[in-house]
């Protein structure tokens, strides 16, 4: 059962890079390669939710919680798993109601600046669970930069929790500021 989940992640890894590459070659290239790229984005997206489903609930079938949430390395695999589904799912709404009109103007930022963060974590997902396996990557290096050890390190820094409380006031500030009035109506 432990190789299921070494063969299922594969599946995630590749259409999360896949579709990253195909936002950013969307987004800045002009030509016949960039308008496939925004046509078959959709797909990609949803087969990489697919393949998350299935790589989050093998490992969670594989190895006992307990042991999971005990280990630094483990825990934050588990939990940059959950984080990297939850960014690809935003993107992944966010192509599907926006449709055609998803890469219009500056939208075209929003799936650029969530693609490269989607990058950053679907990055440390495989990193870690390398690490788990033994194989390990210099990623990790970029990854002590930051202060985050992959060994011993169990909590988010404290830059990391002030960073991301952060952006969540400007999002919710930026939000408010160009928020539509609703027009509907009480019918
Ligand atoms: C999107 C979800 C996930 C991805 C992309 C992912 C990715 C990976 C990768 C790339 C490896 C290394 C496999 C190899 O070298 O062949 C790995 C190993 C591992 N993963 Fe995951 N993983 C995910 C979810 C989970 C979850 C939810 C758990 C546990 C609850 C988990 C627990 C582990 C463990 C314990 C190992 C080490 C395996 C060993 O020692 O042989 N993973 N994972």
């Amino acid at each position: 059962m432990t190789g299921m989940h070494h063969m299922l992640v594969h599946f995630p890894e590749a259409f999360w890079a896949l579709a990253t590459l195909m936002i950013l070659v969307g987004a800045w290239m002009p030509g016949r390669l960039a308008e496939l790229s925004r046509i078959a984005l959709l797909p990609v997206l949803v087969l990489s939710l697919l393949g998350a489903l299935a790589a989050i609930v093998s490992g969670l079938l594989v190895w006992p919680l307990a042991a999971n949430l005990a280990s630094p390395m483990a825990r934050n695999h588990l939990l940059m798993a959950l984080w990297s589904l939850g960014l690809y799912t935003m993107l992944t709404v966010l192509v599907w109601r926006a449709g055609a009109a998803a890469f219009d103007g500056s939208r075209r930022w929003v799936l650029v600046i969530l693609a490269l963060s989607g990058g950053l974590l679907f990055a440390t997902t495989g990193t870690l669970g390398g690490h788990l396996a033994g194989a390990t990557t210099r990623f990790s290096e970029l990854l002590r930069l930051t202060g985050w050890e992959v060994y011993t390190t169990f909590y988010s820094p404290g830059w990391v929790v002030a960073v991301m409380a952060m952006i969540g006031l400007a999002c919710a500030v930026l939000g408010h500021r160009h928020k539509r009035p609703s027009g509907g109506r009480d019918d």
